[in-house]
């Protein structure tokens, strides 16, 4: 029997925990208010920061002062006198320049958006209630056409995408190589950059990237933003039951499995296996709580939280739910790696038996 303790809970630590979206608070307000862009040029005090952003003087030193005992400014300490602790001149934190400052080629404060919606924020006071429930109080939840959130998230990628695509492209690459003209579908495309990426290394590639129109103003801007619309179409529409215009050398399903319970998560994946030309694969990417020690699967656990809050049904499926989906919709696997420390998996699988590309299209929810 392997245990996993977990820290001892001290008032010191319960207090942290208490807390912490105090901090998550403060991090998305700086964010909002330009704190960071306006520290870009140096270090300055809090009247002349809240002329800079915009605010009223008392209440963004009160802030300011939040954020540098919350660890999120540095403060440079007696070069300027002033009351109230205004004496201190407030400057970025080591890495605040990548990352924070929003014209930074790393800027990541648009994760925020993502990871601090509004909706999130309220869905997770009802945590409770949406475990006594056993699935989402949402309506509409993030399953349905009309949840808009898709489309901020379809913004940029997200902390792992690039990873994964990467994982996705080398892990196919030998194959593709040997294709004069792979198509590819990336179904629940959201940004697309799984596709994009693939055609953006496989020059003569063209790409389908389906999802609902909304989301797809956003991938269409990432394909012309790295000169690919010529190669990239778009097909509006529901996985499920929108004619998916194949046949397909390649079918991506990155991040879809997790919104769906096991039955109707395979019954997508039979659909999309139907699209695939004789010798085709199925790629799938996403997270997966997999039984490991629980801290070394913290983002799949939180994934997992976000799917039960937001969704009828859905979780981060271990690998084996994801092996045996696969197998059940005739897919048998060819390949599947863990992307660097996250428990993220690219999982990658061809028809158990040859398919007539196109027949067996049909509605499958
Ligand atoms: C978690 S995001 C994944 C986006 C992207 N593939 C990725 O890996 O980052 C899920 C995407 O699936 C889309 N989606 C959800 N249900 C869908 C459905 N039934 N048909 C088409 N797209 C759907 C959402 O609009 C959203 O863009």
């Amino acid at each position: 029997m392997t245990t996993h303790p977990a820290p001892a809970v001290t008032r010191q630590s319960l207090l942290e925990t208490l807390q912490a979206f105090k901090r998550t608070s403060l991090l998305r307000a700086a964010v909002e208010l330009g704190v960071y862009d306006a520290l870009a040029a140096g270090p300055l005090d809090a009247p002349r920061l809240a002329d800079a952003v915009g605010a009223d003087p008392r209440a963004l030193r009160i802030l300011l002062g939040a954020a540098a005992a919350t660890g999120l400014l540095d403060t440079v300490t007696g070069t300027v006198t002033g009351g109230d602790h205004g004496g201190d001149r407030y400057a970025l934190p080591e890495g605040a320049a990548d990352l924070l400052v929003s014209t930074s080629p790393q800027y990541a404060g648009h994760a925020l958006k993502v990871n601090v919606s509004d909706w999130e924020w309220e869905a997770m006071r009802d945590l409770a209630a949406v475990v006594r429930k056993g699935g989402t109080l949402l309506a509409p939840d993030a399953t349905d056409e009309d949840f808009t959130y898709w489309t901020d998230f379809a913004a940029d990628g997200t902390f792992v995408t690039r990873a994964a695509a990467a994982a996705l492209v080398e892990d196919t690459r030998a194959w593709a190589t040997g294709l004069r003209q792979p198509r590819v579908l990336d179904v629940g495309c959201g940004h697309a950059l799984f596709g994009l990426e693939f055609a953006r290394q496989h020059p003569h590639a063209v790409v389908r990237a389906l999802d609902r129109p909304d989301v797809l103003v956003q991938a269409r801007a990432h394909a012309e933003r790295m000169g690919l619309s010529d190669r990239v179409g778009f097909i509006e529409g529901d996985a499920f039951t929108t004619g998916l215009d194949g046949p397909y050398d390649l079918v991506i399903a990155a991040n879809m499995l997790p919104m769906f319970p096991r039955d109707q998560g395979t019954g997508l994946l039979r659909r999309l296996a139907g699209v695939l030309r004789p010798g085709g694969r199925l790629a799938t990417v996403g997270f997966s709580v997999d039984g490991g020690p629980p801290a070394d699967e913290h983002a799949a656990h939180l994934l997992s939280l976000l799917m039960l809050i937001s969704t009828p049904g859905g979780e981060a499926h271990s690998l084996e739910t994801t092996r045996r989906m696969l197998a059940d919709a005739g897919l048998a696997e060819l390949s599947s790696r863990r992307v660097g420390p996250l428990p993220v998996h690219v999982v990658t699988a061809e028809p158990l038996v040859a398919t007539t590309a196109g027949l067996q299209e049909g509605t499958s929810r």
